[in-house]
């Protein structure tokens, strides 16, 4: 089985005066039986770390170079994620594949950098709205999935998939269940086909996109879905905290 995770990304928001949601996080959650993680701006990373010590909750990145060190003004290595106690790092977001250009093969070069560096992986795939209304879902997302792990002849450890949608992201739209079904079967079956039955049985998939207290346990209940990839309802401990519930009871 895989491990059920509820992890939040917290994107370009936050300030250290926003750590209390951290404190208040860990106290309502003393004792999870599912991960809890937080992907938060490079900045907060180090206090959010020493915040969340001893506490059930991982604090990850939001994105990585690919290189491990050099002349990237501006940039940040996995390893110095690493260093300031990051466990867990986003790759691929549809925002940085917008922002930033990245295609698949770069993704999958801070893929290996990310594994190097000792970092859990969240490798984010998913469709535009003109994709999904072209037909072409799959396609889109096997093609995200095949690129990413294409010098991986073994599957990077650790390795988790967040399937979301562009056009649910932040928009309060979020694909039909049966929907969200589909893409989650299809990507265990690729990623089987890749690695084989027992190791993709065990890969944690996540959906994001508009996920809320208040669609959290009816998306939880779909076969394959192993926990969510939260934006905006991640911010506020008092919202983040029933998705972890209806996580906990799915
Ligand atoms: P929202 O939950 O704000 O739609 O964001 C989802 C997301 O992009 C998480 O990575």
């Amino acid at each position: 089985m895989p491990a059920r995770i509820a992890a939040g990304n917290w994107k370009m928001n936050g300030t250290r005066a926003d750590l209390d949601q951290i404190d208040a996080l860990t106290a309502a959650h003393p004792a999870p039986a599912v991960e809890i993680m937080l992907c938060l701006p490079a900045t907060l990373i180090a206090e959010a770390t020493a915040r969340a010590a001893g506490q059930a909750l991982r604090i990850g990145a939001q994105d990585c170079h690919a290189q491990p060190a050099g002349a990237h003004t501006g940039d940040i290595a996995a390893a110095q994620l690493a260093d300031a106690g990051a466990q867990v790092v986003i790759l691929g977001h549809s925002e940085r594949r917008t922002d930033h250009g990245e295609d698949d093969a770069l993704v999958g070069a801070k893929l290996r950098a990310a594994c190097d560096a000792g970092l859990r992986p969240i490798l984010c795939v998913g469709e535009s709205l003109a994709e999904r209304d072209a037909g072409k879902t799959l396609e889109r997302i096997g093609t995200q999935l095949d690129g990413a792990l294409a010098d991986f002849d073994t599957m990077p450890a650790g390795l988790v998939v967040a399937y979301e949608p562009v056009w649910a992201i932040g928009t309060g739209r979020t694909p039909s269940l049966d929907q969200i079904g589909e893409v989650h079967d299809f990507l265990r079956k690729q990623i089987k086909a890749r690695y084989g039955g027992a190791t993709a049985a065990d890969v944690p998939l996540l959906y994001g996109g508009s996920v809320k207290p208040a669609n959290a346990a009816e998306i939880f209940g779909v076969p394959n879905v192993d926990g969510a990839l939260v934006g905006g309802a991640s911010l506020k401990e008092s919202d983040f905290s029933p998705i972890i519930a209806a996580l906990t009871s799915s």
